[in-house]
């Protein structure tokens, strides 16, 4: 097991990549809090954690990850439940309105930096405290994304809060390194989740429709196919093991090779 008895917090637990997260981190033995800012997500997730066999030991916690009071609750929750903190995977995120820059309400843009760039701030300060009270270091695994590092035209928002998160991480990974903190990101490209089924926007793609409304992008995509939670989830687990000690401020693509940089 990869992550025997490490303490990770998951934010947007309930579903999609989190959710992958969340299923191979108790395969690897890790003890788990989930955050979501939705309940019935976390349920979810808990039924299948609890049919997993793994025994895994886990809370959820109702949060929205771009509000202090909620981040100070949660991180104050899981240390009560288990007494430290060893990972933390700032996960949770959302998209934006599907509009041009010229069009786009200031309200969506505000929400967009604050859930997607706000958040990986708030939480990563908490950890980074928590690590340093404890000693002996930790891991800050932040979800970016292909659109972190290539602009695509009506994700404006969206691009610039993952390009954020790409930076946050390089520039707290030289701040935190003295710490044995080590700060890294990852940058999942086309990704079967509700998300990309566009779920927030009332579309829930069928496998049917989904397949149709992805073939023009496989040309893109060298390897030939869409990525799933669990192609995400294997570089946070490898991300938060032993094997990464010497690895900090880096932004991993997990594109099947359509991001190259
Ligand atoms: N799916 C992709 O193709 C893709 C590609 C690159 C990056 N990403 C990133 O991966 C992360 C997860 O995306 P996903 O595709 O699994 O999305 P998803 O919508 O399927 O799941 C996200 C989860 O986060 C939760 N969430 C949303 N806002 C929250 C908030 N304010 N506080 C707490 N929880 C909140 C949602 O309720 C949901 O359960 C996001 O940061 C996203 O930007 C996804």
């Amino acid at each position: 097991m990869l992550l025997k008895d490490k303490v990770a917090i998951i934010t947007g637990g309930g579903r999609g990549i989190g959710r992958g997260v969340a299923v191979r981190y108790a395969k690897e033995g890790a003890k788990l809090a989930l955050v979501d800012i939705q309940q019935a997500h976390l349920d979810e997730t808990a039924k299948m954690l609890d049919e997993s066999g793994t025994g895994v030991e886990y809370i959820t916690l109702q949060a929205d990850v771009s509000s202090s009071a909620d981040v100070q609750d949660f991180f104050d929750a899981t240390i009560a439940r288990f007494g430290r903190l060893d990972v933390l995977v700032n996960n949770a995120g959302i998209g934006n309105p599907p509009v041009p820059i010229i069009d786009m309400p200031e309200e969506a843009w505000d929400r967009t930096i604050a859930v997607n760039l706000k958040s990986v701030f708030l939480c990563s300060k908490l950890a980074a405290k928590q690590y340093i009270k404890q000693g002996g270091g930790g891991r800050i695994i932040s979800v970016s994304s292909q659109a972190g590092k290539t602009g695509f035209a009506m994700l404006t928002p969206y691009c610039a809060s993952k390009a954020g998160v790409v930076l946050f991480t390089q520039a707290f990974a030289k701040e935190v390194g003295v710490h044995k903190i080590n700060v890294n990101c990852v940058c999942p490209g086309t990704i079967d989740t509700p998300l990309l089924r566009g779920a927030e926007m009332g579309l829930n793609l069928d496998d049917a429709q989904f397949t149709q409304a992805i073939s023009r992008m496989l040309p893109a995509i060298p390897l030939g196919r869409v990525g799933y939670p669990e192609d995400v989830a294997k570089i946070i687990t490898f991300l938060a093991s032993d094997d990464a000690d010497y690895m900090t401020g880096q932004a991993i693509n997990i594109t099947g090779g359509q991001e190259m940089h």
